[in-house]
């Protein structure tokens, strides 16, 4: 793997972990009257000591783009990946995919209970929205106002949100699921908040029109391969290293680009996005430093877990 890479995200990683840690501190804020110690713990959980940071790393090296860099911009990576982690307890609870095991360990609603997992995404849903309002993210009410507007749109009703609803509709349907649907609702499902990291780096960075239009176009490639590589993992990847359960899309009529295209066509499909996220950075001005985020494209496919 490029070393440059692997440095980077190994450096974001580590400062969202940080930064999630002293936001999931038992002391209670101005405002706020207790954190419940269990279900702060059920929170961290959720939260902490797992996952790729993508999401992070993509907010992080977007801004660093515009020489924009710091604590702060790291409390905007911790938010989106808040975001991200309450999308994978609800996503995990028995009424959606019902899994046992994320991040290599049991899922929130097996090692806490159901109403908990419930719970600990709402809380971690509300602090993403609490931490980029807060005025440590960013002395300029306007850039916070524009993080939270865009935050929400892509989490809610017409993009996260939205996509879980169309992947469960389409799970439970017996027509056949077609190709275009599935690129639909999965660009919203997981496509909007990966689009969204870059976006909010891009906001941050006060990006122009169009250097902003060259970053969404790398989001949205970015973000439909990531889908399709997660679908692809599904049915090739090992479980240890995957540190979730692996074959269950197709026992369950999940609708993924392999269930639509095969194995071979989803892998084109990937590979093709890769190229086309990647041709996007060449819009950006010359001499614009893209090589690590080129190269988060080239991971996305490459990933095996
Ligand atoms: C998994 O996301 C859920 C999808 C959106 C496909 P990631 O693969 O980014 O999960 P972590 O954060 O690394 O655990
Ligand atoms: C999850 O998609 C998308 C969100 C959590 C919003 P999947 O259901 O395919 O993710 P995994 O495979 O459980 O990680
Ligand atoms: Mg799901
Ligand atoms: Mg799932
Ligand atoms: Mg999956």
């Amino acid at each position: 793997m490029d070393t440059e890479f692997e440095a980077r995200l190994a450096a974001v990683a580590d400062a969202t972990e940080r930064r999630l840690e002293a936001l999931l501190a038992p002391a209670p804020l101005p405002g706020e009257t207790l954190r419940p110690a269990r279900f702060l713990d059920a929170m961290r959980y959720a939260s902490l000591g797992g996952g790729k940071r993508l999401r992070p790393f993509l907010v992080v090296e977007t801004a660093r783009l515009f020489g924009v860099e710091g604590e702060a911009v790291v409390r905007v990576a911790a938010a989106v990946e808040m975001i991200h982690c309450y999308s994978l307890v609800h996503d995990d609870l028995p009424a959606l995919d019902n899994d046992d095991l994320r991040r290599g360990r049991p899922t929130v609603h097996k090692a806490f209970d159901e109403a908990t997992a419930i719970l600990v995404g709402d809380a971690l849903l509300t602090l993403a929205f609490d931490v980029l309002s807060d005025e440590a993210t960013h002395a300029d009410p306007a850039v916070r106002i524009a993080l939270v507007h865009a935050l929400a749109r892509a989490a809610g009703v017409g993009g996260m949100v939205g996509g879980q609803v169309l992947d469960l509709e389409a799970e439970a349907t017996t027509e056949p699921h077609t190709a275009e649907a599935v690129i639909r609702l999965q660009s919203m499902k997981t496509g909007a908040l990966l689009h969204h990291a870059v976006e909010a780096g891009a906001i941050l960075g006060r990006a122009d029109a169009e250097a902003r239009a060259a970053l969404s176009a790398y989001g949205h490639a970015l973000g439909a391969a990531f889908q399709v590589a997660d679908d692809i993992l599904d049915v090739v990847a090992d479980e240890a290293a995957l540190g979730k359960r692996a074959g269950k899309d197709a026992g369950r009529n999940k609708a993924t680009l392999v269930a639509v295209l095969g194995l071979e066509a989803a892998r084109e499909r990937c590979d093709k996005l890769v190229a086309e996220a990647i041709a996007a950075l060449g819009r950006l001005p010359a001499g614009s430093a893209t090589g690590v985020l080129a190269e988060a494209a080239r991971f996305v496919a490459r990933r095996n877990s």
